[in-house]
């Protein structure tokens, strides 16, 4: 299959479950599971699940086991783009294509339903079947780590002080860790679990994630940069207007560009101890590099 066709079947495989997975929309109270179903389809690339999907295939695992967790990590995603986009964060209109969740619902709903799409990963993952190395206490425990003050919310911290200063590459480089390559990274390890994980590939797994964490968001400021709010489905231009500190304002449009490729480089470099079981991870190694939105 190729790679368009695959991502395309594996997303859909994903919204199939999530749909399961939620609350339905009807279920009282109903404005917050309507809410929350709004941000979770209004179509997102879906990549964090994929790679979990992916992980677990590299490792010799089925998908089927994956889905769990690779439904969480997109709540948890999901539930982080509602509340980085509310006034008092980057204050977007536009999300996924869409009015900001708190444009449709109003503020409070907003907070309150990236609340409760957080709490709702959690409940999601508990429905993964443990293997013989990994079970509930390891899963939780891997996205708890991920989402919390350390991680996730430690860089959306950074990234919120680091507003009109002057940082260097090397604060930036752990403010993109943070916010962005944890998650990545915790997609491919929860994946790579599910398929009961030998410890070196669950070390490659984890490289590859980051590595390729950290390519994404210098993809994400780039384009943000570069392309239009038409083709994001969010406003273009936004960091530059609240002089968030990126990859292109620290070392320019072209460097960033190299040091996004480096970083896939060296992603790639990671998987060499998976062998041919890697090679979709390597393609969509290079699709995310290569992405226009
Ligand atoms: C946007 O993530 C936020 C970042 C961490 C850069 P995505 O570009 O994966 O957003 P969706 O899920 O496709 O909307
Ligand atoms: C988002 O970073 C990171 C998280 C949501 C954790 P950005 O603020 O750059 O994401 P976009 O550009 O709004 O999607
Ligand atoms: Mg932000
Ligand atoms: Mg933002
Ligand atoms: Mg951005």
């Amino acid at each position: 299959m190729n790679l368009k066709s695959y991502l395309a079947a594996r997303a859909a495989k994903v919204d199939a479950a999530m749909d399961q997975f939620l609350p339905k929309a009807k279920e009282r109270p109903a404005t917050i599971h309507e809410a929350m179903r709004y941000a979770v389809f209004a179509g997102g690339k879906r990549l964090r699940p994929v790679l979990c999907l992916a992980a677990a295939e590299a490792c010799g695992g089925k998908i089927s086991k994956a889905l769990a967790p690779a439904c969480a990590v997109e709540l948890m995603h999901t539930y982080s783009l509602v509340h980085d986009d509310l006034p008092a964060m980057d204050d977007d209109d536009l999300r996924r294509g869409r009015p900001t969740c708190h444009k449709v619902y109003g503020e409070g709903m907003a907070v309150l339903c990236g609340d409760a799409l957080l709490t709702e990963a959690f409940i999601v993952l508990t429905k993964t079947p443990a293997t013989k190395r990994y079970g509930a206490r390891e899963y939780v425990a891997e996205l708890a780590r991920c989402g919390g003050s350390k991680q996730l919310i430690g860089g959306q911290v950074m990234d919120l002080e680091g507003e009109s200063k002057k940082l260097g590459k090397r604060e930036l480089v752990r403010i993109h860790e943070a916010k962005t390559a944890a998650l990545l990274t915790t997609s491919m390890r929860l994946g790579a679990m599910t398929a009961n994980a030998s410890p070196t590939q669950l070390a490659a797994l984890t490289s590859f994630g980051y590595h390729l964490g950290l390519a994404f968001q210098v993809i994400d400021d780039i384009l943000d940069v570069t392309q239009s709010t038409e083709v994001l489905g969010k406003t273009a231009g936004k960091d530059q207007a609240v002089e968030k500190t990126t990859y292109p304002s620290v070392i320019g449009l072209n460097a960033s560009r190299k040091e996004a490729a480096k970083l896939t480089k060296a992603a790639m470099v990671a998987l060499k101890p998976l062998g041919k079981k890697a090679a979709r991870l390597e393609e969509i190694a290079t699709h995310m590099l290569e992405r226009e939105y």
